[in-house]
């Protein structure tokens, strides 16, 4: 590949190591320039003589096709002493994510367009990175999802079948099928049983301080009745579903033979930190939901991400201050950032062998964008979207709550040395993050789906 034009880029990204996919679906990465104009990719190739606005010089480093992180809470409007849209997005950038998925259980929750028309408001001028916003499906807005669901910025609906942080609910089937009968586009689904959640509540609430137990309380049978129950309603209604933060080896095995209608995420918490020992070393800042569980599970999860039946790896970002957290468990909220660090514990995995660097952008960002149809990204190539992630494979870091730009200020992987790091972020052509540097000023735009 090499450029047509001569027309002076906007910046080139000179001598990196650039991760290209092949007709074949193999990963490679080739040593390459990238001419970047008007936002745009223009050319890959040996672009070296070619005049530039601006070089980036990325030799030793590697370039990957911009990374989107599927699923983050931002909680503004209403939660805003947790996060807002300006810090979540500092913090995606800061961790080498070019776009993110916001989750609509803010306060009030994202329900209506009118509750949409204020999001993409507030995020106007004021994200770092691109962004889009779910719609939270509820008993009162069914009638409306449809439409919902295809508004500028939104990037589907968003059921929550079991109670977790915020309001939204749609527990019974009778509701759960109206909801998946408005519309057509894939809907997010997180799968805990709400009533087995109820049933079992006592377990914690009568051995305050437990938090071991939240794994037995959220237990298997309450996420894989919950997986059940939709992918039956899945399969009724013909609706495509995303299951999120997929937890158990016994959803894992029903999903493998629903890939027709359902793309399964899992989240780099649950792929890296085990029961029991999470809840001894960290308490409850490792409670979230669905909970973190035994090593059973997450070997599970890892065969789940090798044979394909997991498609994409969301964060799961749901910040809560430290004080929040350091209540007694339950009354501790459940939810750990993750925004700034999935890529780099993933790329620690990639170091330790335990998938390769093709496969986490294939997770990251090449099925994001095929799932939910975002043109021009998904890999490198000319006419495509300037919107990059640039590593360094080999730099090897301690990840350390003083990193973190989430206003919860904290990471459940403080104190874990890393091999491999983002080093740049770039926005829509701008180079937004470099060197843990923010540059500019917010570059982020609306992500649209084109499906
Ligand atoms: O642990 C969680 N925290 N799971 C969720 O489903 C919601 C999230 C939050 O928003 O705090």
């Amino acid at each position: 590949m090499s450029s047509t034009s001569s027309t002076k880029f906007d910046l080139l990204i000179s001598g990196g190591e650039v991760l290209l996919r092949q007709s074949s679906g193999q990963w490679t990465l080739e040593k390459q320039d990238i001419g970047i104009k008007a936002g745009r990719i223009e050319a890959v190739g040996s672009l070296g003589g070619q005049p530039a606005a601006k070089t980036f010089q990325a030799k030793g480093l590697q370039v990957l096709p911009g990374l989107i992180d599927t699923q983050v809470h931002f909680r503004e409007p209403g939660l805003e002493h947790k996060e807002d849209l300006a810090s979540g997005t500092r913090a995606a950038l800061l961790g080498g994510i070019t776009g993110v998925f916001e989750m609509p259980n803010t306060k009030p929750p994202t329900a209506t367009a009118l509750d949409l028309a204020d999001k993409m408001g507030r995020a106007h001028n004021r994200c770092w990175t691109n962004y889009a916003f779910y719609v939270g499906a509820s008993a009162d807005n069914i009638s409306k999802l449809a439409s919902l669901e295809q508004l500028p910025g939104c990037c589907g609906i968003k059921i929550f079948m079991g109670s977790s942080t915020g309001t939204l609910l749609v527990a019974d089937d009778h509701h759960l099928r109206q909801v998946l009968q408005q519309g057509r586009r894939r809907i997010a689904v997180h799968c805990e049983d709400d009533q087995r959640l109820t049933e079992r509540a006592a377990l914690v609430k009568n051995s305050p301080g437990s938090v071991h137990l939240h794994p037995e309380w959220r237990d298997v049978e309450t996420a894989l009745r919950a997986t059940q129950r939709i992918v039956k309603l899945s399969q009724e209604t013909k609706r495509p579903l995303h299951i999120l933060h997929v937890t158990t080896g016994e959803e894992l095995a029903l999903l493998k033979n629903h890939k027709d209608l359902c793309t399964v995420e899992c989240t780099p918490q649950h792929l890296t930190l085990t029961a029991p020992e999470c809840y001894e070393k960290l308490g409850t800042f490792a409670q979230m939901n669905p909970p973190i569980r035994d090593r059973r599970h997450q070997e599970a999860l890892w065969q789940a991400v090798a044979s394909g039946v997991v498609d994409v790896l969301g964060s799961d970002h749901a910040p809560h201050t430290i004080e929040e957290k350091r209540q007694t468990y339950p009354l501790s909220p459940a939810g750990m950032p993750g925004v700034q660090t999935i890529l780099p514990v993933m790329l620690n995995h990639v170091h330790q062998g335990r998938l390769s660097l093709g496969r986490v952008v294939e997770l990251l960002a090449t099925n994001p964008a095929r799932i939910w149809g975002l043109d021009g990204y998904g890999e490198i190539r000319p006419g495509g979207l300037a919107n990059l992630t640039v590593i360094d494979q080999r730099r090897q870091v301690e990840i350390t709550n003083d990193w973190i730009a989430s206003k919860c200020k904290w990471t459940p992987f403080a104190g874990m040395k890393v091999t491999g790091w983002p080093t740049a972020t770039i926005i829509n052509g701008f180079v937004a993050m470099r060197d843990g540097e923010i540059l500019g000023s917010p570059a982020g735009q609306p992500l649209n789906l084109s499906i």
